[in-house]
């Protein structure tokens, strides 16, 4: 989908201010067979001053993106597993106190989230175009549509099931381009008490971490309250509760409900005004986040480039769709990193998008460690320093990027 200048949230004029040059998809790992055919478009995000949403200002077609290769599997993060536990705990005791409550989510992958709603014995329905997750979501017994959410599809669920107490998107809708779409299918979905619940990484968080590597293909926004705020109020709804989160390097929980329905909480206008007092809006901030991105590649291929020259090895930690960003905006060369340790197994024996790195199983970076590791998990720090003590106190060391580079 192209935009030619204008917003897809408020419609107002925008233009590029910083381009990433020609990229891959983030999650298309390939054979070497694959790599004459390879796919690859240019990367360059907007910022709208008035609603405070980035956005790519193009977005490949979203069926190259979801699909039946779709790779990432929410299950495979112990740390998300918990998270989405966690996460059904507090909306059910919040919203779900009704009789028969009825439970749908959108973008649902493998079934994580929901799963925690089966157990409670609910009525839930998954919706998830990406085939390759969604038949894992159906092994564990889950009804999962696989298809794109809109009005149409909230009227034949609606049909089929009733309205439903909670709509639930976990790292999704910074994924749909017509969002509009979108809210006026959650507006028929939900019953008058009902509320959508959803998180995203948080634009804030990426400003402050120089995190540029949250942008990529599928992250064609990357929001802040204020562009959330526009775009449910347009329908006649409202954002009545907000809550950070630490999740993707830093993400935020949104609370939407028919205007009027709920009390809206203080901590929505305490951020509105923390967005206000950081310039979150402001275009000199984006020209600093240049700048700081610019600063962050130079810094990361010097050590790469010297670890390289005095033969050490260098392997990557987890091949995120992040990584392909990285990757391929710092122009890393593939002699740099021996391979890259990923423990999904869709992804083993094929290489990164773009730069052409093996992806191996993790079994090898166990069993035979490198000098240095190149967290590109890096929001899954926690996780894996505790899993990786044995590694670094054996002098494993470890290259990071967010949020300064530093090797440790
Ligand atoms: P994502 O950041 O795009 O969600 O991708 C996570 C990838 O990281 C996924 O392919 C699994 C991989 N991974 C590891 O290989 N080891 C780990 O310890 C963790 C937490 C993730
Ligand atoms: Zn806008």
């Amino acid at each position: 989908m192209n935009i030619s200048g204008s917003c897809r949230i408020c419609n107002a004029d925008i233009k590029p201010f910083m381009s990433f040059g020609s990229m891959p998809l983030a999650n298309a790992f390939l054979k070497e067979t694959e790599f004459s055919n390879e796919y690859f478009f240019d990367l360059s995000v907007c910022f709208c001053e008035s609603c405070f949403a980035l956005q790519l200002t193009k977005q490949p077609p979203r069926e190259l993106m979801f699909h039946e290769q779709y790779p990432f599997f929410t299950g495979s993060s112990k740390l998300m597993t918990k998270h989405f536990s966690e996460f059904s705990n507090e909306v059910s005791s919040r919203y779900l106190k009704t009789q028969d409550p009825f439970v749908v989510e959108l973008g649902s992958n493998d079934g994580t989230l929901l799963l925690n709603f089966k157990e409670r014995g609910m009525r839930l329905l998954g919706i998830e175009p990406s085939e390759s997750v969604a038949d894992v979501a159906r092994q564990k017994g889950i009804q999962t549509l696989g298809k794109f959410f809109d009005e149409d599809l909230a009227q034949q669920i609606v049909a089929e099931h009733g309205q439903a107490d909670l709509f639930l998107a976990a790292n999704v809708m910074c994924h749909i381009p017509d969002l509009h779409a979108v809210v006026k299918g959650a507006k028929l979905l939900l019953k008058k008490s009902g509320v959508m619940v959803f998180e995203d990484p948080y634009l804030g968080d990426m400003l402050q971490k120089t995190s540029y590597d949250q942008i990529y293909d599928e992250h064609v926004y990357l929001f802040s309250l204020h562009s959330i705020k526009f775009l449910f109020e347009t329908h006649g709804m409202e954002i009545v509760d907000v809550e950070a989160q630490s999740t993707h390097g830093g993400s935020m929980r949104y609370t939407a409900a028919h205007r009027g329905q709920h009390a809206v909480r203080d901590r929505v206008t305490d951020l509105l005004n923390k967005e206000r007092q950081n310039a979150v809006g402001d275009p000199k901030t984006y020209i600093t986040f240049k700048e700081k991105c610019e600063c962050s590649k130079k810094k990361l291929t010097e050590i790469l480039e010297s670890l390289h020259k005095q033969g050490k090895r260098v392997v990557g930690y987890a091949a995120t769709s992040k990584s392909t960003t990285v990757l391929n905006y710092c122009k890393v060369q593939p002699e740099w990193i021996e391979y890259i340790s990923d423990t999904t197994p869709m992804k083993q024996g094929k290489f990164s998008p773009g730069v052409h790195i093996p992806i191996r199983p993790y079994e090898e970076f166990k069993n035979n460690p490198p000098d240095y590791a190149l967290l590109f998990g890096w929001n899954h720090r926690e996780e894996i320093m505790q899993k990786e003590k044995v590694f670094t106190e054996n002098g494993g060391k470890w290259i990071l990027y967010v949020p300064e580079v530093e090797v440790l």
